[in-house]
């Protein structure tokens, strides 16, 4: 191999490979499947950015001692890059206002029933121009970014009109050539029954799959279509039949299940094979022990449960189920606006019981894997793409220790 192509990392503090994660597929991890390297060197194929060796610094093969292009990393602790695997990024206008009935006693679901929550973004959103949402949602990237962040999902869902549902995702399309992070795009028009419907809820659906979800696929906006399985949203029958028939355009699933109430979401979503299957904070035990056993990934959102003060997600009998459990922010207007990934692991580590491997696993090779990327991205591995997270920092503990804050 020409060793002009190639660049030395030599000297890395800790390189955090996730090695044993990757090798049990994001289940029943444990603090040696970090695969942590103390004194680590790496070297990366700069034609094709893939790692093409890891391992101690001494026992870097001599024939890369020779490598031109080499750099020291003392003192860094290098991660795989963090993956952002469900927000709702696209959207205009803030929801301060519901926060504040809240706090005052109302509840999301009393909110969104006197037409404010979801629908008040839906507003705003619909008024808004592409180059606004393309300027705001620039901002968000960028925050998510300095968090160590450089994969995000993005899902329509603030427009719920044909015409606003594809000005959501053809900013994402448009973004991805302007931003130097990886955006995987979802199509969510199944987020709220939108006015023009209100009790007219199967028509509604009718219309997404007959004509939304053939123009969006033909024009491959999306790779993944997500529906709010809830009280007051979708039901299972409903949620069905749009899933079905995303699957048939070759989109593939997401479902948000179980935020509020466990009303049948999460089985449906084992039943379709999901990629992934979102929040869970009411998931019963059925459920749980069915998607222990299943390839569905459990995102959970801890920051949604912080911000509207509802119970958090079971992480710990869903992790010792055996499910993959990955972790994410939900950013959006109304649940959860924070785009700190990091913090969602020292959320998981207090309020969840998870362990630091586990919340480290979850914002990494899981996160990968509920966006089906996970033979590229998620791990620090020979014939994985270079995409690390650099911390100056003693340990990679330091990450949910520093409480939010990325050092
Ligand atoms: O994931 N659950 C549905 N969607 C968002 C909330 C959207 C909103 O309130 O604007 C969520 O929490
Ligand atoms: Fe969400």
């Amino acid at each position: 191999m020409n060793l002009d192509n190639l660049v030395l990392y030599d000297k890395i503090h800790q390189c955090v490979t996730l090695s044993g994660v990757a090798a049990k597929k994001g289940r029943h991890i444990n603090s040696q499947d970090m695969g942590l390297i103390s004194e680590a060197a790496m070297v990366v194929d700069s034609n094709s950015a893939r790692i093409v060796w890891v391992g101690e610094s001494q026992g870097l093969p001599e024939n890369y001692r020779q490598i031109p292009n080499q750099f020291t990393c003392e003192g860094e602790v290098w991660l795989p890059e963090l993956i952002e695997c469900h927000t709702h990024l696209i959207f205009a206008g803030d929801r301060s206002h519901d926060f504040a009935l809240r706090s005052s006693g109302k509840t999301y679901a009393e909110i969104a029933a006197e037409g404010g929550g979801i629908l008040t973004t839906i507003s705003h959103t619909r008024k808004a121009t592409f180059e606004e949402l393309i300027e705001s949602a620039k901002i968000e990237i960028d925050r998510f970014q300095k968090m160590g962040v450089g994969t995000i999902e993005i899902k329509s869902g603030y427009g719920l009109s044909l015409e606003s549902e594809l000005k959501i995702l053809k900013c994402i399309q448009v973004l991805q050539a302007q931003v130097p992070v990886q955006l995987i795009p979802t199509f969510m028009p199944a987020h709220a029954i939108p006015p023009e419907y209100r009790g007219k809820a199967d028509d509604y659906v009718k219309l997404i799959c007959e004509e939304w979800i053939p123009e969006v696929a033909s024009e491959k906006l999306a790779t993944y279509f997500d529906v709010f399985v809830e009280d007051g949203y979708f039901s299972v029958s409903q949620a069905e039949k749009l899933c079905r028939t995303a699957q048939d355009h070759k989109l593939q699933i997401k479902i948000h299940a179980d935020q509020f109430k466990s009303i049948g979401g999460t089985s449906l979503a084992i039943k379709l094979n999901a990629q992934s299957v979102d929040h869970l904070d009411n998931i019963n035990e059925e459920d749980l022990k069915a998607l222990g056993a299943s390839n569905t990934v459990a995102v959970l959102c801890p920051g949604a449960s912080l911000f509207t003060g509802t119970p958090y997600a079971p992480a710990r009998q869903l992790i010792d189920s055996g499910a993959r459990v990955a972790l994410t922010t939900d950013f959006n207007p109304g649940t959860c606006p924070s785009r700190n990934l990091p913090l969602m692991t020292t959320l998981a580590c207090t309020q969840m019981k998870m362990t630091i491997a586990e919340s480290i696993a979850a914002i990494t090779y899981n996160a990968a894997a509920a966006l089906g990327l996970e033979t590229q991205i998620g791990s620090l591995e020979t014939g994985k793409q270079f995409r690390v997270c650099q911390l100056k920092a003693q340990s990679y503990e330091s990450l949910p220790y520093c409480f939010g804050e990325l050092e």
